[in-house]
């Protein structure tokens, strides 16, 4: 940051504050990660100065040879990681990512059936005020009431009535393992096509510590910056036959130039995903939250679903507390130093913006190199300032005790993991 200390030193104040509070509190939130100091350099890279509308050879500007070589590699990369045909990396962000594959395979009007958002699904998946909700017609499914579990059975029974174009599957907060085999069958069955929508899970997937979607969706999109920890970003997977309409559906259907920093930046994550390490990486993302939850239970907390099978946690509040919304317990989390969303629960009787339930997951802290025994911990301290009835000085206690955890675990893309702060 030496030339922007000179040139912006207000900018630069920041940044350097962020960074603090990085360093300082612990990311309990499922959705981010600590990228690699790899990944940050690329991000920064002159790379962001290039216009490249177009392809790999196939580019509006000249000068575009170096540009090539990097989106031919983060392709050529993520193909192998996933093991499938065809993949644009240019989308912006997960969203673009699902909105280029509607473009590509649906007519305005078409049907489409994805997870209702209050169990768990994503805004893109039909939400009435996105563009997926606006533009088709949605029906939704949702997870059982006794067990907060899919229901394989009557999901099957609403394809075969509502017959849609296409069925979308994947979540932002749903704990267990989706069954892809099973959902693609259902797929087939009703004659639909499927979009399996991996943001959450790609790096459990990429590192086989979560069924893969490959052989059984026609499309897979995926974000790039959550347990893959990449940068910002998206991407669409499919079979070659799809390649020429995603790839109109994006450029120039939705977007113009591409971010080639971001790309270069996909491309070494993805080359990172593909080694042995984060194959172990993966497995302890799991392990931790299993960990979380085990720690969560013993101390008379419900969890949605009775645990987890992946990297997220959902902690049902009333189960200790009636009174207590998911806006006031992450309001108090965050004063202790843990950094964590209010989330809806299935069937959850309080609006979004209070929910009953909190979302905790483990994929920024054991990028940090904690474990199972530090989840024992950070689960302690949740379960003091949950109970604590928002009592000014626990909160001040366990933020201290949270300082000292974080200074043996710096985020390793930070001056502090090397000694400098
Ligand atoms: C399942 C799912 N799909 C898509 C997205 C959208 O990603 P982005 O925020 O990059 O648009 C998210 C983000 O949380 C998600 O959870």
């Amino acid at each position: 940051m030496i030339a922007l200390e000179r040139i912006d030193p207000e900018v630069a104040e920041i940044v350097r504050g962020e960074q603090r509070r990085q360093n300082e509190t612990l990311e309990l939130i499922a959705s981010e990660n600590h990228t690699s100091r790899a990944v940050m350099e690329t991000s920064g890279s002159c790379l962001t100065d290039k216009y490249a509308e177009g392809y790999p050879h196939r580019r509006w500007y000249c000068g575009n040879e170096h540009i090539d070589a990097v989106e031919e590699l983060a392709v050529a990369r993520i193909c192998k990681l996933f093991g499938v045909e065809y993949a644009n990396v240019q989308p912006h962000s997960g969203t673009s990512a699902n909105i280029a594959v509607y473009l590509a395979a649906l007519e305005p009007g078409d049907k489409i059936m994805g997870m209702r958002l209050d169990h768990g699904g994503h805004l893109s998946h039909g939400m009435k005020l996105n563009f997926s909700g606006r533009q088709y017609e949605v029906v939704s499914y949702g997870v059982r009431e006794d067990d907060e579990l899919i229901d394989y059975d009557l999901l099957r029974e609403q394809a075969l009535a509502e017959r849609p174009k296409m069925l979308i599957v994947g979540a932002s907060a749903y704990p267990r393992v989706l069954d892809f085999a099973a959902l693609g069958e259902i797929a087939s069955e009703a004659g639909c096509l499927m979009l399996a929508d991996i943001a959450h899970i790609a790096g459990l997937v990429a590192a086989g510590v979560h069924p893969s979607p490959a052989g059984h969706a026609d499309f897979i999109t995926t974000t790039t910056h959550k347990t893959l920890r990449g940068p910002r970003g998206g991407v669409i997977m499919a079979r070659e036959e799809w390649a020429k309409k995603l790839n109109v559906a994006v450029f120039p259907g939705i977007q113009g130039g591409p971010l080639m920093h971001a790309i270069a930046a996909k491309a070494v994550a993805f080359g990172e995903a593909l080694s042995e390490d984060f194959r172990k990486y993966a497995r302890d993302v799991v392990e931790n939250a299993r960990a979380l939850a085990e720690s969560l239970v013993e101390a008379g907390w419900r969890l949605v679903s009775g645990g987890t099978d992946n990297h997220l946690v959902l902690l049902d509040l009333r189960s200790r507390n009636e009174d207590l919304s998911g806006a006031e317990a992450s309001g108090w989390l965050e004063a202790a130093g843990i950094i964590a969303n209010k989330n809806g629960i299935p069937f959850d009787p309080r609006p979004p913006i209070q929910t009953s339930g909190i979302r905790l997951g483990t994929p920024a802290l054991t990028t940090r190199g904690m474990g199972a025994e530090q989840m024992r911990q950070v689960a302690a301290w949740i379960d003091k300032v949950l109970s604590s009835g928002g009592d000014e000085n626990t909160l001040s206690e366990v933020r201290r005790e949270v300082g000292e955890l974080c200074s043996r675990f710096p985020v390793p893309n930070s001056v502090a993991a090397e000694g400098n702060v």
